[in-house]
């Protein structure tokens, strides 16, 4: 950690003068990334009582963060697309004009460093080196977000390095925007909700974060740039930033198939990505490249889109995970983990709902309080021990799936992507589009059914186009037709399938078992992908039969199958009919191949 940068890059060194100007913080560090430096940080943060070092028998190099509870969760209305016509930002964005962003922002960043230490974060998304790895540096005032961005992301010294004296980043500036005034005392936990601003600018590619310090309103290589400044990169320089898990299946022959997949939130992305197959499969192997973000790019000889996962740890929703859940996740988080906002237990442990059957007799919970099982607030609702958004940022490389290519610099070839949401009745378990634009369609309307978990009514259907309704840098009509366009830059596309695990019958039971069993669905994909699976052709696309999916080890009789996979032709094209309501909000902008799929559906289910 130097107070001096040790680089020749002027535009650089430049940016963070003015940055220093602006902010006037009391001192600056660049960030080397060494272990030496996270160690420094930690002992500060446990001194100043923001960190809980939790018992190093059980939890190595570990620690535990508690946020102002106002402080829990991106803000989705507090983010911003400020391109310079409102059009460009279209109807899924919140949109100010630059100007107009930079005179708020001007305004809060003005002294919001002073008192703090502001931190220079030279990053790297993707492996360093990579033709498909984009370069960025973080300014903030947070310590934990130092922290944070040395596991999700490659920082310090080697991406100094990989810059030179010229190399493009993104800038991205973050503030918790909470400046210290002279002989004050500062809070655990700074943020400032009042005046929360997440602003993107695509045009000129950079970020500011204000008053958050919470995931991805703060560590700002995830959400702002991976996807975001990212998509706007991708279509500019034809390929894909999404919002998507990326697998590798291996048969017992030791062939490897790489699948990516986009699910909404709450539908279990991480336990896909890391899913473990019944044993009874034979020897059918997953492994894990990335659990939340793929960028995908046509290889040189324009045959097949290669893919890499730009982070280089989880920053994963705990509340949930279990070894029955994901085993693989909670190894993952065994060690040199952050926690936040989960509870702490009497030996200096985690505990979270749904760690383990039964809660601890006693609990610290995440604001700070004494918890015991069973305890109710004053209305007599539960009191939860962890927040249901609490988070384990863990490094991908203590994942036991982790597989051996995940920082391969080429990417890996991407087979299948797979399109997902949380449907109660109407979607089958399974099928295969019968198209790159069919799929692009299948895309445009993924939708969600809302859970407990999330604001909004309880069942109600969000509908979230490739499950980057908060995530795309531009207008989502646009993204439509760049999709379109990316199936056309290779000869050998990959397949696209979209799955529903969350089918329900009568009583709210869940028709189909999911997590391990999933492999079976799995492995029909990548079986229909190397020509060895059949199906029958259906108007919304090829579906297995039951004896196309590997039953070893698991009783599931024909009235099951018929439950997880029936369809109802009226409902589906009265709901695919709705669907024009929602295309109309993009306008001139919806590509005709998108709406011509959707008559074509139309017909065939008349
Ligand atoms: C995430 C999200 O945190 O999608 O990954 O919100
Ligand atoms: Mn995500």
């Amino acid at each position: 950690m130097s107070s001096t940068p040790n680089t020749p890059h002027t535009k650089l060194k430049a940016w963070v003068e003015v940055i220093k100007a602006q902010c006037k913080p009391a001192k600056i560090h660049w960030c080397d990334g060494s272990q030496a430096e996270a160690d420094k940080l930690f002992g500060e943060m446990v001194a100043s009582g923001m960190a809980i070092k939790l018992n190093d028998a059980k939890r190595p190099n570990s620690y535990l963060f508690r946020s102002d509870p106002r402080d829990v969760a991106r803000v989705e209305s507090r983010t911003f697309i400020c391109s310079e016509r409102k059009e460009d930002a279209g109807p899924s964005n919140n949109w100010k004009h630059p100007r107009e962003m930079l005179q708020i922002l001007d305004g809060l960043f003005d002294g919001c460093m002073a008192g703090r230490t502001m931190y220079v974060i030279p990053f790297a998304m993707g492996p360093i080196g990579s033709p498909l790895t984009q370069y960025g540096v973080e300014i903030t005032d947070s310590p934990y977000v130092v922290v944070n961005m040395r596991i999700m992301a490659r920082i310090g010294t080697p991406v100094l390095e990989a810059l030179g004296k010229d190399g493009f980043f993104v800038p991205a500036l973050h503030s918790v925007g909470r400046p210290i005034a002279p002989g004050a005392q500062d809070v655990k936990w700074p943020c400032n909700p009042e005046n929360t601003y997440i602003a993107h600018f695509p045009e000129s590619r950079s970020i500011k974060s204000f008053g958050s310090g919470y995931g991805g309103n703060a560590l700002l290589g995830k959400k702002c740039l991976a996807l975001r400044i990212a998509s706007v990169l991708a279509r500019d320089d034809g390929w894909l930033a999404e919002h998507m898990l990326i697998l590798g299946v291996e048969s017992p022959e030791g062939k490897k198939t790489y699948v990516t997949a986009a699910f909404p939130s709450a539908c279990g992305k991480t336990n896909f990505a890391m899913l473990i197959p019944p044993a009874q499969l034979n020897g059918w192997k997953v492994t894990t490249i990335g659990d939340d973000i793929a960028w995908l790019k046509p290889d040189k000889d324009g045959k097949r889109l290669l893919a890499i996962n730009p982070e280089a740890g989880f920053f994963g929703v705990a509340p949930g995970t279990s070894a029955k859940t994901n085993y693989n996740a909670l190894a993952s988080c065994s060690k040199d983990t952050i926690f936040t906002n989960v509870a702490l237990t009497d030996d200096g442990d985690v505990w979270w709902e749904g760690l383990t059957k039964e809660a601890p007799a006693h609990l610290i919970d995440w604001k700070g309080n004494d918890w015991k099982p069973g305890q109710t607030d004053k209305d007599g609702k539960p009191v939860l021990a962890a927040h249901p958004n609490s988070r384990f940022t863990a490094p991908a490389r203590n994942c036991p799936c982790i597989d051996k290519d995940w920082e391969n610099p080429a990417g890996v070839p991407i087979s299948a992507i797979v399109y997902g949401g949380r449907r109660t009745s109407e979607i089958p378990l399974v099928f295969q589009s019968k198209s790159w634009n069919h799929g692009v369609y299948l895309g445009a309307t993924l939708s969600s059914e809302q859970t407990a978990a999330a604001e909004g009514k309880v069942g109600a259907l969000r509908r979230d186009p490739f499950a980057m309704l908060p995530f795309c840098g531009y207008h989502m009509g646009d993204y439509f037709g760049h999709h379109i366009k990316m199936g056309k830059s290779v000869k050998q596309p990959p397949a696209i399938f979209h799955v529903n695990w969350f089918r329900r019958g009568p009583q709210g039971e869940f028709l189909w078992p999911g997590f391990g069993d999933n492999a079976r669905v799995l492995k029909w994909i990548v079986e229909r992908v190397q020509g060895s699976a059949s199906a029958k052709e259906t108007p919304i696309g090829y579906v297995p039969e039951k004896t196309d999916l590997d039953w070893s080890g698991l009783e599931f009789s024909d009235a099951q199958w018929q439950a997880v996979t029936a369809i109802n032709k009226d409902t589906l094209r009265k709901q695919t009919e709705e669907q024009s309501e929602f295309f109309a909000t993009f306008g001139d902008r919806l590509p005709k191949e998108v709406e011509a799929e959707r008559q074509h559906i139309i017909k065939a289910l008349s």
